[in-house]
Parts: C-alpha cells; structure tokens; sequence
C-alpha cells in the first residue's frame, strides 16, 4: 500500500462525516459506457437529439429508443468492487455517511447502498408527461416505445435531462453533505457537469479534506489533497477495509 493510501484510510476511519460523489467512472468496471473519453457514448451520440426535453418532444420514439438501448446494457451490468466498498462504507460509518451519485443506472441499490441521492435520476423510473406520477418501470426491452401511462399520456424517463433543474429533495440533501463533510471522495467523474460538480467547492470551503479517484485527472484536482489515478474499483476496497 502507497503512503497516499494508508493516509486516506486513516481519514475515512478518523472522519465523522464522510460525502462521496459518484460518476459515470465507478461503473466502467461493470461494462457500462461513460460519457467522454474513449468509448464514450458523447463521443458517439449528440445530447442534444436524445438528452434534452426538446429533443424528447420532437422524438420521443428516438429517446426512447436509446434510453431502451440503454437499459439493456445496465441490466446485464453486475455491481463492481467499487459499488460494493460504499457500500461496505455506509454499513460502518451509518449516518456519518452520504452517497451522492450523478449515475442513473441503479448500480449503488444493486450493491446494497441504503440511501443515495440520485442527482439525476433512475433510469429504471418514469414519469408521466400527463398526470406527473412517477413509477418504477423495470421493462427491458420494452413493449411498446414510447411506453404510455394508464391516463394515456406519454411516459418519459424519470431522468434529468440539460436544461432541467436537478431533484430538489436529493439536491438538498447533497448540499447538506457537502457542507458537513470533514471528507469529500470524488469517484469516477470528470467533474464537467454542474451544479453536480460544485459540491467538491462546497465542501472544500466548509473545510472538508478532498480526495479524487479517478484514472486521468480532473479540473479539480487542485482541491484535493489526494488525487489516487486509478479504477475506482481496485482503489475503494483498499481505502474501505
Ligand atoms: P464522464 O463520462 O464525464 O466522466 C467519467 C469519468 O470517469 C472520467 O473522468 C474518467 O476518467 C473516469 N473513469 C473511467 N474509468 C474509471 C474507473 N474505472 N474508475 C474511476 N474513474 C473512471 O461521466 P460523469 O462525470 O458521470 O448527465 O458525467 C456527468 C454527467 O454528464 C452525467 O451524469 C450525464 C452526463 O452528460 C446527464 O446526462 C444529465
């Protein structure tokens, strides 16, 4: 173990409060695609045509389509290594412990995490475009695209899309974390996106300690006290023991 690692682990003992958020990354191991970088899916699909409200109402059928695409690849997907440490971690710290994740594919519920805070979404929720009732809709591949609700309107996604706010309660709830973290893990995003990704400012003016885990650095690297460059799987399980 580096010194770097057995620093960190003396922290995440040593912390009372401990905030991790999620990205795209802590699933890689797990088969399923990020969003930039290689083999990322913005490198071949455009978020505009498939990840905005107006790109729904134009084309539903097309949004659908790939969100189906999408379901198919995360059904198959196992928790990885990485999953299962937070989730290890929120067994022992209990409420000392907050997982906030940018991810919609559920695989933190798979892994036994009790409670996260979806900033954006489950892909394994709709919504009612109509009666705005939101339901868990685990069909893969799905009947009819686009599904419709019993009061006959669209179903969309329960995700958030460009353009959208995020959920109020869970955003609420990942500030609250953020701001009373002594620790602050950033796992597996590249830190692009906001409001998601100025937590780690949050936190860091609140005095929290600040450690990245990522394979390739991250803009805001220059916050962190420790920057671990490595799959999330592989490194988690050795700071959570
Ligand atoms: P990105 O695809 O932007 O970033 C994924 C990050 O994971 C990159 O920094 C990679 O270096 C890193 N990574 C890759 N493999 C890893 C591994 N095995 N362990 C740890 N890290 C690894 O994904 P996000 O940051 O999650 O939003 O993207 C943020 C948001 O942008 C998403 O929630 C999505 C997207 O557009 C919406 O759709 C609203």
């Amino acid at each position: 173990m580096t010194p770097d690692l057995d620093d960190l682990r003396a922290a995440v003992r040593a912390s009372h409060f401990i905030a991790a958020l999620t990205g795209a990354g802590i699933s890689a191991e797990s088969g399923i695609p990020t969003f930039r970088g290689p083999g990322g899916l913005w490198r071949s699909f455009r978020p505009e045509e498939l990840a905005t409200p107006e790109a729904f109402q134009r084309d539903p059928h097309l949004v659908w389509e790939w969100y189906n695409w999408r379901r198919g690849i995360i059904r198959r997907a196992e928790p990885n290594p990485g999953h299962r440490a937070l989730a290890s971690l929120e067994r022992l710290k209990g409420d000392g412990f907050r997982l906030i994740t940018q991810n919609i594919d559920g695989l933190h519920d798979s892994a036994g995490s009790r409670h996260v805070a979806k900033l954006h979404g489950d892909i394994w929720r709709v919504r009612c475009t109509g009666c705005g009732s939101v339901t868990r809709h685990e069909e893969v591949p799905l009947r009819s695209v686009p599904p419709l609700c019993a009061c006959g309107a669209l179903l969309r996604p329960d995700v958030v899309w460009f353009g959208e706010p995020l959920p109020e309660l869970e955003w609420r709830e990942a500030v609250d974390a953020g701001r009373r973290a002594q620790l602050f893990l950033l796992i597996g995003t590249s830190a692009v996106v906001y409001p998601a990704a100025g937590l780690v400012e949050l936190a860091r003016s609140g005095g929290a300690r600040v450690a990245v885990i990522n394979p390739e650095a991250t803009p805001l690297d220059h916050l962190a006290e420790w920057a671990l460059r490595g799959p999330a799987g592989e490194i988690l399980p050795q700071i959570v023991d």
